[in-house]
Parts: C-alpha cells; sequence; structure tokens
C-alpha cells in the first residue's frame, strides 16, 4: 500500500547503482549491489545491524567512494569506479560538490549548525554553496519550514528545539537544495517515542509530493505505510527486493524472515493485514 502517487509506466530510473562495491581496508561491506529507484518512488532499505545500509547511503552522495561499481542520478553517471586503478578506487566523473547537491541527506543525529537559528540553517546551503538569492532563499526556506509544521520555531536555535522539531529543520535544510533524491538514514532512531510520529509525518507528507526517497529505517510499520519498495540488505547484498506486502509479509529468505519476525510490534500492526491477505 503506497502512499506515493502512482509514478506510471512513464517514469523512468532516477538513481541507478549499478555492480557497486565498497571495500573497508580488506574488508568488502557492499558486495555487488544492483538498485533503480523511478522517479518519485520511496524505497526502504532494511537489513540487521552491519548489513551496509548506512555504506550504501554514502555511496550513493559520494561520501564513500566505492572500489568498483556505476552511480547514475538522472541519466548523468556521477560515479564509476575503475577496478583497474591502484588504490581500487576511480574518478569521480563530475566534481563532488555538484554530485551531493543531487541528494539530500538526513542524518540520525540532525547535524544542525547549533550557532544558527532554524532559518539560517535551511538557508546556509544555497546561499553559501549555491550563492542563491538571499531573499528568494529566504521565502523558499521560510515556506519549507511552514511546509514542516514550523512556522513558529524559524528564530529558534537547535537547542531551544526539541529533537523532532530539529530533524524537520534538517529535512527541510535538505530540501532546501532542490535535491533529485533524499536519502534518510535511521532519521527516528534518536528521538524520544513521542517525538517520532511527527517526523514520520513529515516524510509522509514529502512522499505524497512525489519526492524520490531511499530510507534506512527499522520501523517496519512506517516502511510498510511510506515504502513503494523495501529492499532486505543482507551482508552486503540485497537479498529481497519487491513490495511491502511481499517483502515484510511475506519474506522468503530465512534472515529475512527472523528479521522481520524480531519486531512484535510491527507484526502485531501488521497481523490484521496478514489475516485479510
Ligand atoms: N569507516 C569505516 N571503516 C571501516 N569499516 C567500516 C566503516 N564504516 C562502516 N564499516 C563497516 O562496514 C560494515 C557496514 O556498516 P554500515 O554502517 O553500512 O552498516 P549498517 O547496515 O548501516 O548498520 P547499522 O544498522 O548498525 O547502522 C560494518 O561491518 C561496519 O563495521
Ligand atoms: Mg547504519
Amino acid at each position: 500500500m503506497s502512499v506515493h502517487p502512482n509514478p506510471g509506466p512513464a517514469a523512468g530510473p532516477l538513481l541507478k547503482v549499478e555492480a557497486l562495491r565498497l571495500k573497508f581496508g580488506t574488508r568488502e561491506v557492499l558486495k555487488g549491489v544492483d538498485l533503480t529507484v523511478r522517479k518519485g518512488e520511496v524505497v526502504v532499505l532494511i537489513g540487521a545491524s552491519g548489513s551496509g545500509k548506512t555504506s550504501l547511503l554514502r555511496c550513493v552522495n559520494l561520501l564513500n567512494l566505492p572500489s568498483h561499481g556505476k552511480i547514475t542520478i538522472g541519466g548523468e553517471a556521477i560515479y564509476s569506479a575503475n577496478p583497474a586503478a591502484r588504490d581500487g578506487n576511480g574518478v569521480p566523473l563530475a566534481t563532488v560538490n555538484r554530485i551531493r547537491a543531487q541528494t539530500g541527506m538526513v542524518f540520525q543525529q540532525f547535524n544542525l549548525f547549533p550557532h544558527m537559528t532554524a532559518l539560517e540553517n535551511v538557508m546556509e546551503g544555497p546561499v553559501t554553496v549555491k550563492k542563491a538569492n538571499r531573499d528568494a532563499t529566504r521565502r523558499e526556506a521560510l515556506d519549507l519550514l511552514a511546509q514542516m509544521g514550523l512556522a513558529d520555531h524559524v528564530g529558534k536555535y537547535p537547542r531551544q528545539l526539541s529533537g523532532g522539531q530539529q530533524q524537520r529543520v534538517a529535512i527541510a535544510r535538505a530540501m532546501a537544495m532542490h535535491p533529485q533524491v533524499m536519502l534518510f538514514d535511521e532519521p527516528t532512531s534518536a528521538l524520544d517515542p513521542e517525538l517520532v510520529g511527527e517526523v514520520m509525518k513529515a516524510m509522509l507528507d514529502l512522499a505524497r509530493s512525489g519526492m524520490t526517497m531511499l530510507i534506512v529505517t527499522h520501523e517496519l510499520g512506517f516502511a510498510f505505510e511510506i515504502a513503494d519498495r523495501v529492499i532486505f540488505l543482507d551482508e552486503g547484498q540485497i537479498v529481497e527486493d519487491g513490495p511491502p506486502r511481499d517483502v515484510l509479509l511475506r519474506p522468503t529468505h530465512p534472515r529475512l524472515k527472523s528479521f522481520v519476525g524480531r519486531f512484535h510490534e510491527t507484526a502485531d500492526l501488521l497481523r490484521p493485514f496478514l489475516e485479510g491477505s
């Protein structure tokens, strides 16, 4: 059950990851990952701790440089590793800053600038990196903060905001760069339980607005609600990829079965669907 307007058969791949491998020293943590995300699609990545979820997101915005493979965003090859290179790393095909601007990343720990207000945090990227017009950027930042339900908090500093509010500022800040894809790495896992819902709601609204999103989360109920597709990563490889109903309710891989089974609250939440299907 997708919250997302159907992108339709015409929607081509926006993000394409091909045969991606990543090594830390001699240890290979991504072992040939192929992944396609269409424009407007919401894909949730799940997997055990250490399976490579964060590493994969970090490759997509070049915080990690893959040892092999190719990443394409909007038809432009942003990275193509040259396995013949001595250190195993290839050369980015375009400049790193421009590529990073194609993706907006939201981290577990918000990472806001503590000495800047919410509004200044959101304006910082467009004004300093993109040299955008200050007045236009300000208007847009105010709009984005309002969309995140923060119209009354634009002048506050991070320390004056709750974790949920800070995370919504972080989402607005990433959106201000007009990314083609939004990447989320466990955006709710550092929050007090009562603040998780407001961040999920903001992400659901973003999904409904047509944003292309790649999300790492351990909240399987949320994954079920927001995802067009769920991908299970196991030891650096994708072992299941499909609609949430299939991956979460009818897992086939034994480790996915036990992974899904561990989440009792989620199992309770999904039971009505299980019984009805
Ligand atoms: N900078 C690094 N140097 C060396 N090893 C690393 C580095 N970053 C990650 N790893 C290793 O790569 C593997 C994958 O880590 P990654 O952080 O991608 O996992 P994850 O699926 O995001 O896990 P979690 O659910 O705990 O966040 C782990 O074994 C980790 O120890
Ligand atoms: Mg991680």
